[in-house]
């Protein structure tokens, strides 16, 4: 019998530096994309693979993070004074999504030593690891890792072809074929060169972890750009238990560089029940007129 996972933690201690100016005074991950904060997506996604206990690693100035998943009640009763009784179920809803807990990871070390700072909320359990640059349309893609967690009782990340050139940017695994859309991790390396890549399978940003991930993440030294890398951990773990890959398509948002957040808003406007048709006849127009110049 494996653990149920109940905890997920989302990593949102960084600076944001990709995203300036806009993240100066806030949060990178309350950026809005179309009307929600970018991590309310992700949170979302967490709830709705039925887990409701999130830790969120945070860093100086993150406070309106754990506002925006607080009760509000001032904004509340505004809003039902109002007759405004949909926004107040929907602000209300906000606080109810999971309990959230906070932590500051303290130092900027990297995306490993981030998530090692989690160790004392999770404990001995299996957990889930989401990273906000990437929104997900629908949890299916978290349930389906949790899936195959419950089956192996191993560690499991989410894979997804893109094209060589682009393993720069991700971690890059060596598979090895399970089944259609899984892999075991045969080996992993972060953001490697693409004619150095050892497939075009690059990692994304969910990942279901034994807890034995904080035993490697306390052995790991720092990789690259002098950071100590969550995939250097994942290595040292695939070489103790087996580590599965989760492929898939379709779904994904890459929101972590500013072209590509446009081309994650204007989808997601367009997959909107109430923004989407107007936002559509608004898009037929511009492409129309943009062509007559
Ligand atoms: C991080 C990870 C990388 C992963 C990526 C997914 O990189 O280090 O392995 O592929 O997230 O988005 P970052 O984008 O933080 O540089």
């Amino acid at each position: 019998m494996t653990r149920p996972v109940r905890k997920a933690v989302i990593p949102a201690a960084g600076l944001g530096t990709r995203f300036l100016p806009a993240s100066k005074a806030q949060p990178k991950e309350m950026v809005p994309v179309v009307d929600k904060p970018a991590i309310q997506y992700v949170i979302e996604e967490v709830a709705a693979a039925g887990i409701d206990d999130v830790l969120i690693i945070t860093g100086r100035g993150k406070q309106s993070i754990e506002d925006h998943f607080d009760r509000a009640l001032e904004l509340e009763h505004h809003l039902e004074a109002g007759g405004k009784h949909d926004e107040a179920a929907e602000v209300r809803r906000l606080a109810q999504l999971a309990t959230i807990h906070s932590v500051r990871q303290g130092e900027p070390l990297g995306l490993g030593h981030a998530v090692s700072v989690a160790r004392q909320h999770v404990g001995d359990e299996p957990f889930a690891v989401l990273l906000g640059d990437d929104i997900m349309i629908d949890a299916s893609v978290l349930r389906a890792m949790l899936g195959v967690y419950e089956q192996y009782g191993r560690s499991v990340i989410a894979l997804k072809e893109l094209p060589r050139e682009e393993m720069r940017a991700y971690g890059c695994v060596r598979p090895e074929k399970v089944d259609d859309d899984l892999v075991r991790v045969a080996g992993i390396v972060e953001k490697p060169e693409p004619h150095e890549a050892p497939s075009n399978l690059a990692v994304m940003g969910r990942y279901v972890f034994t807890p034995e991930i904080f035993d490697a993440l306390d052995r790991v030294q720092p990789g690259k750009g002098g950071e100590i890398q969550l995939t250097d951990a994942i290595e040292l773990l695939r070489a103790e238990q087996t580590v599965y890959g989760y492929v898939f398509e379709h779904g994904r948002y890459d929101i972590g560089k500013k072209v590509d957040y446009l081309r994650a808003t204007v989808e997601i406007a367009l997959a909107r029940d109430d923004v989407g048709p107007e936002f559509r006849e608004f898009l037929v127009h511009l492409v129309q007129r943009e062509k007559l110049y």
